[in-house]
């Protein structure tokens, strides 16, 4: 049995990652989920398999290096997974210092306990693999053409994306100077279901289904490369067990759309099920600063390597994660009217 340590698993894509690989092999691994439980990570997320007797629950920082040491001493980890970050690029510009501490430092941390209870006198431990889940944001902007590849140098712009990127040449470096066997992964934006308000997909859904205008940045012409979660969670999946150490893999959905597009989609599928909404609600507000004009992956390696491919496209993807919205409407307004509001009122009334 393969123990995994998942940290950051009560935000959105640990929360689905976790489920993911409960469905998928069920009581043949053991999960232990290390989150500090910030504005964005929710037990809630985990209601279907927080009572699994393969799996266990740590309020934890991934900064605290001794209280991560105790749960290494305890259980022998095999596979250790970090998503925990503070992950939203326009809180990073309001006050990047918790940035650094969390994506850095806590990186570095847990870096650190791995490597101290992997090591051997000759290497590292067989089979164990510390997998470091980073973004496509590290690579910076695109112009019309082109796409990411995971030798296009890093040029992050933002404080969120330059500290991804700081944690990924740190993750580097345990690879290049320990032999530490560690992988990168880069994904494109992921959306579904569990995923905070915040965000720009869950944040229009909401708002339709408030009543609320939508915040559209500047010309709303910005593109990203949209990817489902669950097939994130494929690909992570296949990383663990196939990536070879020291390397990075891209991840993307090589589905591009402008932000107005995505608007106008939700919109619309949003009125199909039935809701009173209109584009009358979208409102064109000041630019994000700096704010990164396309990303787009080149997903060649990991499907070239490892055998990845996308199982659900964007029509689909759309579809089950508007559904979800629309089914989980009470997990959805405990955000909203929680502390998710403050943040809210005081970010969008000085646009
Ligand atoms: P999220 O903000 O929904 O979740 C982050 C989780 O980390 C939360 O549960 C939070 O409580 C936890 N956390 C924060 N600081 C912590 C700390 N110091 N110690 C322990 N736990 C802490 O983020 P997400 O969208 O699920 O993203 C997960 C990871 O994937 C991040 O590393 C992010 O950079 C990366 N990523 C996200 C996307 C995307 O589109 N969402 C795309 C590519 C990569
Ligand atoms: P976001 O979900 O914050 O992801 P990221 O910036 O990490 O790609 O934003 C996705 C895109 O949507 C980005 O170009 C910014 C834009 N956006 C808006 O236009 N309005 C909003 O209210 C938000 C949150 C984002």
């Amino acid at each position: 049995m393969k123990t995994y340590l998942i940290t950051g698993g009560a935000g959105f894509i640990g929360s689905n990652f976790i489920q993911y690989m409960f469905n998928k092999y069920k009581e043949e691994i053991f999960i232990i989920n290390v989150d500090k439980l910030t504005y964005a990570g929710n037990l809630d997320n985990l209601k279907k398999i927080e009572n699994l007797n393969n799996y266990r629950f740590f309020r934890e920082d991934i900064c605290n290096e001794k209280n991560l040491d105790k749960i290494f001493k305890i259980y022998d980890i095999d596979y250790v997974v970090n998503f925990a970050a503070e992950s939203h690029v326009d809180r990073s510009i309001e006050d990047p210092s918790i940035f650094v501490k969390t994506n850095i430092l806590g990186t570095q941390t847990l870096l650190e306990i791995t490597k101290k209870y992997w090591k051997t006198k000759n290497g590292f431990k067989e089979e164990k693999k510390y997998i470091q889940i980073s973004t496509d944001e590290v690579y910076g902007s695109l112009g019309e053409s082109g796409y990411f590849t995971e030798k296009t140098p890093i040029d992050s712009h933002s404080p969120y994306s330059s500290s991804k990127a700081s944690a990924d040449l740190i993750t580097k470096a345990y690879y290049d100077t320990y032999k530490m066997p560690i992988n990168i992964t880069r994904c494109s934006n992921n959306y579904g279901p569990y995923q905070f308000p915040e965000k720009f997909i869950p944040l229009i859904i909401s708002n339709c289904i408030n009543n609320k205008q939508i915040p559209v940045y500047g010309n709303g012409k910005n593109v990203r490369d949209w990817l489902y979660v669950e097939d994130h969670c494929v690909a992570i999946d296949l990383v663990i067990n196939k990536g070879i150490a020291g390397q990075v893999y891209n991840i993307g959905g090589n589905n591009e759309k402008r932000n107005i597009e995505i608007v106008k989609y939700i919109i619309c599928a949003l009125k199909n099920k039935g809701l009173n909404v209109d584009e009358d609600l979208i409102r064109h507000v000041e630019d994000r600063q700096g704010h990164d004009r396309r990303y787009a992956i080149d997903s060649t390696k990991i499907k070239a390597e490892l055998g990845f491919n996308t199982l659900i496209d964007f029509n689909k993807g759309m579809l089950k994660t508007i559904e979800w919205y629309l089914n989980n409407k009470e997990w959805l307004n405990k955000i909203v009217n929680g502390n998710y509001m403050n943040y809210y009122e005081k970010f969008y009334s000085k646009r």
